[in-house]
């Protein structure tokens, strides 16, 4: 199988590449990259005023399988994915029962392996039942192949757990993703600490307990000299740590979430549930520091954070209903519309903190187009307005934080190891 695409915009900044070429697919892997390649193909996709870029590499998606599959399968988050442009996930492990022990790795692969879409690498517990009491065998799940270790969804309290996982990480190479936030801080909090908590009577979670947490784990994660990755950054003390960190050469990546640079806590004041998140939407102040963190580089990744929930579990009560919001197939089109369309930046910049920059901290050989590598590649509309809709998501899930909200960039097809996993029209057999 053969497939050229023709004419886009190639955005590769790991090779330094920012110009209209076509790239050639030789069965899974890419096989040239030039001006006016002339060869009899298979498929011809017509790239001419699009942006051509390596799939997206999110590092942090609830697939919800096994056990909650009401909310989301293997099958059906992977279909998102190839929605959304994302051609490799990190699947988090906070399932029923949670990926804690080499059993349940070897259970999800073989869901993987049967029902995946795109590539799908595993992240497993830190914590037995993620309870925060007792190590897992990280050994044996490193062994099973897991890409990382994270509790996700909550935090290990005990400073001497954390402290001999990071020493148990370092060993096994694997690398610690911290979901920061001190329970005793975030009080049951359900929104921001300050104006939005007061004016909606709800119990509010402060930076502090982000930040405060933050702080611990880099300091644990030092004195090991092990490799940290911080999730779902919210606020601007938080950035200002990761900052300081990085300056003095300690070993840390971090990401945020796109409703974290796109939406202000004004968004819950009408009790929108889909606006309910973990940590919560902050104020304008923490969102343009978010953006000032991906811009100088202090903030590395962007991931979705996807966490599909169910219509019954998001329509009640603002304080019972579940944190989070499903962000497959809307994170590019946020990064495109607030950042790039912004200036805040280049397309290039986008391109490392959604493909390269996920891609090396998990350390998969993913995120750019080189020759020889995995023909992971997509073609975006970079202009092209959209409105999110309930009906459109492929997702088993509706619960958005971006309902209604008009977008800019749409994926027109996503090719994964050399296949048109997603995509509309494309030509077969025709003449270049
Ligand atoms: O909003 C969130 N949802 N934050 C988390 O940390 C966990 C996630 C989930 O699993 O639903
Ligand atoms: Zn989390």
């Amino acid at each position: 199988m053969k497939l050229l695409i023709k004419n886009g915009l190639v955005i590769d900044p790991v090779n330094k590449i920012k110009e209209v070429m076509d790239i050639l697919v030789v069965e899974s892997k890419i096989s040239k990259l030039a001006k006016a390649i002339r060869i009899e193909v298979d498929t011809v996709i017509n790239a001419k005023g699009r942006i051509v870029m390596p799939g997206i590499v999110d590092m942090h998606v609830h697939l919800r399988e096994p056990g909650r599959e009401d909310k989301e399968t293997v099958a059906s988050g992977t279909m998102a994915a190839a929605k959304g442009g994302v051609t490799a996930l990190l699947a988090m492990p906070n399932t029923l029962p949670p990926i804690d022990s080499a059993k349940n790795v070897i259970f999800l692969r073989g869901i993987i392996r049967d029902s995946a879409n795109v590539d799908v690498l595993i992240s497993g517990a830190i914590t037995k039942g993620r309870m925060g009491m007792e190590l897992c065998d990280i050994a044996a799940l490193k062994k099973e192949g897991v890409a990382a270790i994270s509790d996700d969804g909550s935090s290990v309290d005990r400073e001497g757990l954390m402290l001999e996982a990071f020493r148990k990480a370092k060993k096994e190479k694997t690398l610690v993703i911290c979901h920061c936030e001190d329970k005793a801080l975030s009080c049951q909090g359900v929104v921001n600490l300050g104006f939005t908590s007061t004016r909606l009577g709800l119990r509010g979670v402060s930076n502090e307990s982000e930040y405060k947490r933050i702080e611990r784990d880099i300091n644990l994660a030092e004195k090991i000299g092990a490799r940290l990755h911080i999730a779902h950054l919210s606020c601007k003390e938080s950035v200002e740590l990761i900052k300081r960190a990085k300056e003095k050469g300690i070993s840390v990546t971090s990401e945020t979430a796109p409703h974290y640079f796109s939406l202000t806590e004004e968004r819950v004041l009408g009790y929108n549930t889909n606006m309910k998140v973990n940590p919560p939407l902050r104020s304008r102040e923490d969102l343009e520091a978010i953006k000032q963190g991906l811009k100088e580089g202090t903030i590395d990744v962007i991931a979705s954070d996807h966490a599909p929930h169910t219509e019954n579990e998001k329509e009640i009560e603002f304080e019972h209903a579940e944190f989070g919001t499903i962000g497959l197939e809307t994170a590019l089109s946020a990064g495109i519309t607030e950042l790039v369309h912004t200036g805040l930046l280049s397309w290039s910049g986008l391109v490392e903190k959604m493909c390269s920059n996920p891609a090396k901290a998990l350390g998969i050989d993913k995120g750019t187009l080189g020759l020889g590598r995995d023909a992971d590649i997509i073609v975006v509309s970079p202009e092209k307005e959209w409105v999110v809709r309930k009906r459109d998501f492929l997702s088993r899930s509706r619960n958005s934080a971006f309902l209604g909200r008009k977008l800019k960039g749409v994926v027109d097809y996503t090719i994964f190891k050399g296949k048109i996993v997603y995509g509309m029209e494309f030509k077969r057999n025709s003449n270049p």
